[in-house]
């Protein structure tokens, strides 16, 4: 029965392949259940680098099903293109589902995106561009196309049209640009459904009956917590739900199914995008974060903003996500240091917070209160224990823990697959 969720406990990019693989071959399922191509994840297999934007991880991985859910919003060009570079490299495809009700990114929402940001002018959110925003704006405006609309020519033609009627207007009157034409639309979308239609599934029935017949499925959020909707430092978030609570909605499964919920954390912060950023450095230790750690965007290729770890940040991702577990990545990347300073409050305008600020202002003008931590210098990759760490790095990782909310599972000592410390099974009931 096992359900695990996997969400980021920061704004993305904490290395949630590394608890995935620890999980490895245990897992049956692995299911997409937010956003579109706007994630990216780095998966290295022997020599061979996968650069995964859509598909979900388990992909690679022989006899995992791979699912993505009604809750993601689906470029079908580039999913076709993921597939494509995938089987020229010899890997199986063919146990890859699609929700039927997925939402649908087309050519229009991809252009509104781009355009929205720009008219955004000193307030633009910094998306990827990917016209995740407007497609999920679609879903909520009941204006939307979804996967199965795709197997129906008269129905698409007349989502198209209505999707279009008012868009069209805003593209030539305010964005001053071609209107799109909706026959052009409706026959692009039909062309992708003779390939796609052989995925296509009503996921919601095919994870309940796995999770009945005693499967392991891991649940993987795009995105992160702080990027969620809801709970994110809005309006600088992604458009969907990318805490735990989103592995519900968007896969069709209840909350009473799921075990276990894993937070991925890195040792520091980073960020990609505009929105505030209490621990965010502009020194050489900044930079050197960035550059040791390989900060750079694996969608965009953008420099990552960095910072030091928050612990507000990461008891706030625990509470809303219901964390049972932490997944710490990157300690390596602190090797090296004098002292580490961690996040333990916020000074706001004189006042002291020990849990996130409830008003978006006081967010924006949150001052980290830090304590300093001794580092450490000795190389850390071959750790494979905690023991195995430097007295200094073990203090670090009980430090955090101890403030954090929840316990640390296992922690990332290396960018390779093995480079790891296991500390609790990540599979575990209630
Ligand atoms: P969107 O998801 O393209 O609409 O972008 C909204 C915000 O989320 C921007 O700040 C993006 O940089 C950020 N974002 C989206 N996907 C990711 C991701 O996978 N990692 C980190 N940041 C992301």
């Amino acid at each position: 029965m096992p359900a695990v969720v996997l969400v980021g406990a920061q704004w993305g990019d904490e290395g949630k392949g590394k608890a995935t693989d620890l999980l490895g071959s245990r897992v049956d399922y692995v299911v997409k259940f937010n956003g579109g191509n706007n994630a990216g994840h780095t998966v290295v297999i022997g020599d061979e680098k996968y650069a995964l934007h859509l598909l979900p991880s388990g992909i690679l991985s022989e006899g995992v099903v791979p699912v993505i859910g009604n809750g993601v919003v689906v470029d079908i060009e580039v999913l076709f293109e993921e597939l494509d570079a995938l089987v020229e490299r010899g890997v199986d495809v063919s146990r890859l589902l699609v929700s039927s009700q997925a939402h649908v990114i087309t050519s229009y929402h991809r252009t509104l995106d781009k355009v929205t940001e720009r008219f955004l002018g000193k307030r633009r959110i910094g998306t990827t561009g990917r016209g995740i925003g407007p497609a999920y704006a679609d879903k909520i405006n009941r204006l939307g196309i979804r996967i199965a609309d795709l197997f129906d020519p008269k129905i698409l033609h007349d989502k198209v049209e209505g999707s279009l009627d008012q868009k069209n207007h805003l593209l030539v009157k305010v964005y001053n640009r071609r209107a799109a034409d909706v026959d052009a639309v409706t026959d692009e979308l039909l062309a992708y459904a003779d390939r796609l239609k052989p995925m296509v599934a009503n996921t919601p029935l095919v994870l309940n009956n796995a999770l009945d017949a005693g499967k392991t499925l891991l649940f993987e959020a795009g995105q992160a917590t702080m990027l969620d909707i809801d709970h994110g430092t809005y309006p600088f978030v992604t458009s969907s739900s990318a805490t735990a609570g989103g592995a519900v909605t968007g896969s069709g499964i209840g909350p009473t199914r799921i075990d276990s919920v894993i937070g991925v954390i890195k040792a520091y912060t980073t960020r990609v995008g505009e929105g505030p950023f209490p621990t965010e450095l502009f020194d050489d230790s900044g930079e050197y974060l960035r550059k040791t750690g390989g900060e750079y965007g694996v969608t965009t290729g953008r420099a990552r903003r960095t910072g030091w770890y928050d612990s507000v940040i990461a008891r706030y991702a625990s509470r809303i996500n219901g964390l049972t577990d932490l997944v710490v990545t990157k300690l390596d990347v602190l090797t090296g240091m004098d002292k580490v300073p961690v996040c333990v409050a916020y000074d706001v305008d004189g006042e002291r917070f020990d849990e996130m600020p409830d008003d978006q202002s006081a967010f924006h003008h949150a001052k980290p209160i830090y304590e300093e931590l001794p580092g450490w210098w000795e190389d850390i990759s071959g750790a494979r224990a905690i023991e195995d760490l430097p007295a200094n790095a073990q203090a670090y990782l009980r430090f955090i823990e101890d403030i954090s909310g929840s316990r640390i599972s296992a922690v990332g000592v290396g960018p390779r697959r093995d480079e790891i410390i296991p500390v609790h099974d990540l599979i575990h009931a209630r």
